[in-house]
C-alpha cells in the first residue's frame, strides 16, 4: 500500500478501435484525462476525433478496447459511465422560441438532481446572465455554445466532451470558450477533452495534448508550464572561441544536454532551462571558454507537431 495521493483517471480509452466496413477508423487508441485537466484532442479533419469522441458518449459502439469513466466500463455499466459525461459532440439543440433560462429547466426535468440553485450556478459559470432571459434564436454561436455547455453541466457530470467548441467563433469567441473553459476545469474539478484540428486553439487551451491522425495515436504530451518535458527546454546556440574546451565543459554538467559542436562555425549547440544559464555560463568561464553570442534557435510546437505527423497536416 502507498500513501501517496494520486488523482485517478476520469476517463480512460484503453485499445479503442472503431471499424466500419474494412476501415478502421479509430485504431487502439489509449489515453486518460484525470479532474481538474484540460486535454486537447488534436488531429487533422479526418483523423477520426468525432469517432472516438461519439465512442466515449456511447453515441457509437467501439468495436474492440474500452473506455471507462470514473472507474466505470462503457461496456459493462453503460448507464453509471454515460452518467459521468457531458458531451456536445454535433451541435446542441435548443427550442428556439423558448429563453436561455427556460432551455436549461426544460433540460433540467430530464433529470431528478437539478436545482433552481445549480441552473443559476451554470449560468454564472458560462456568463449568461444577461442572455437568459432572451430567446435562444436571438443568440450568437458563441452564447449558443456556452448555453450547450451550461447545458452539459447541470447534472454535474464528471467529464465533458466538447468536438470542436471553437468551430465558427471568431477570435473574441474563441478566447471567451477557453477562459470559461479554464474557469470550469478548476471550479468544478471536472475533466475536459476538447477535440481541435487547429494546434493554435488547443496550445493555449489545454495543458495537454493527445496528437491523432488517421485513427492513431501519434504523440501525448504536456503543453507549456513548468510540467513541460525535456523536449520543451529551449535549444541554445553558443558562440565561443574555444568550442572543444567549451564541450568538455558542457558535457560536464548535468543537466545541460550537448546537441552537437561545430568547430567551423565555432559553435556549441545544447539544451538548457532558464534555471540552469547561470550554471552553464559560469561552467564556460571556468573553463576559459569566451562567449561571443548565445541565441536561442527552440522550435515553435507547431514545427515538432508537423515533424510528428508527417508533413503539412496540422494547420
Ligand atoms: N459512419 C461512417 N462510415 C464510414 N466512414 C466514416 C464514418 N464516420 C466517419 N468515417 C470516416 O472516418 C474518418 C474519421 O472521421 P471523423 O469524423 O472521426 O474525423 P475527425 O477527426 O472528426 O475530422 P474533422 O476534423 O473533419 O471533424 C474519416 O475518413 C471519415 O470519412
Ligand atoms: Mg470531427
Amino acid at each position: 500500500m502507498t500513501l501517496k495521493q494520486t488523482n485517478p483517471p476520469v476517463l480512460k480509452l484503453s485499445g479503442v478501435t472503431k471499424r466500419i466496413g474494412k476501415k478502421t477508423i479509430v485504431d487502439g487508441l489509449s489515453f486518460e484525462v484525470r479532474g481538474g485537466e484540460i486535454v486537447g484532442l488534436l488531429g487533422p479533419n479526418g483523423a477520426g476525433k468525432t469517432t472516438a469522441m461519439r465512442m466515449m458518449t456511447g453515441l457509437i459502439r467501439m468495436s474492440e478496447g474500452d473506455v471507462t469513466v470514473a472507474g466505470s466500463s462503457i461496456r459493462d455499466r453503460f448507464k453509471e459511465a454515460i452518467a459521468q459525461v457531458g458531451g456536445i459532440i454535433e451541435n446542441p439543440e435548443f427550442y428556439p422560441y423558448m429563453s436561455g433560462f427556460d432551455n436549461l429547466k426544460q433540460a433540467a426535468r430530464m433529470t431528478d438532481s437539478v436545482t433552481d440553485q445549480r441552473i443559476a450556478e451554470v449560468i454564472g459559470l458560462l456568463g449568461l446572465e444577461e442572455a437568459q432571459g432572451k430567446k435562444v434564436k436571438t443568440y450568437s454561436l458563441g452564447m449558443r455554445q456556452r448555453l450547450g455547455i451550461a447545458q452539459a453541466l447541470l447534472d454535474r457530470p464528471k467529464l465533458l466532451i466538447l468536438d470542436e467548441p471553437n468551430n465558427g467563433l471568431d477570435p473574441a469567441g474563441i478566447r471567451e470558450m477557453r477562459d470559461y473553459l479554464k474557469q470550469i476545469a478548476h471550479s468544478e474539478g471536472i475533466a475536459i477533452l476538447v477535440s481541435s484540428h487547429l494546434l493554435s486553439e488547443i496550445e493555449q487551451m489545454c495543458s495537454r495534448v493527445v496528437v491523432i491522425q488517421n485513427g492513431r495515436l501519434v504523440t501525448e504530451r504536456k503543453l507549456g508550464g513548468r510540467e513541460a518535458g525535456a523536449a520543451d527546454l529551449p535549444e541554445l546556440r553558443i558562440r565561443v572561441d574555444k568550442p572543444e574546451e567549451a564541450r568538455r565543459a558542457i558535457e560536464a554538467l548535468e543537466r545541460v544536454k550537448l546537441e552537437r559542436v561545430s568547430e567551423a562555425e565555432s559553435e556549441v549547440t545544447c539544451l538548457a532551462a532558464d534555471a540552469d544559464m547561470a550554471a552553464l555560463i559560469d561552467a564556460l568561464r571556468l573553463a576559459g571558454v569566451t562567449v561571443y553570442r548565445i541565441a536561442e534557435t527552440r522550435k515553435s510546437l507547431e514545427d515538432e507537431f508537423l515533424q510528428w505527423t508527417g508533413g503539412n497536416q496540422i494547420a
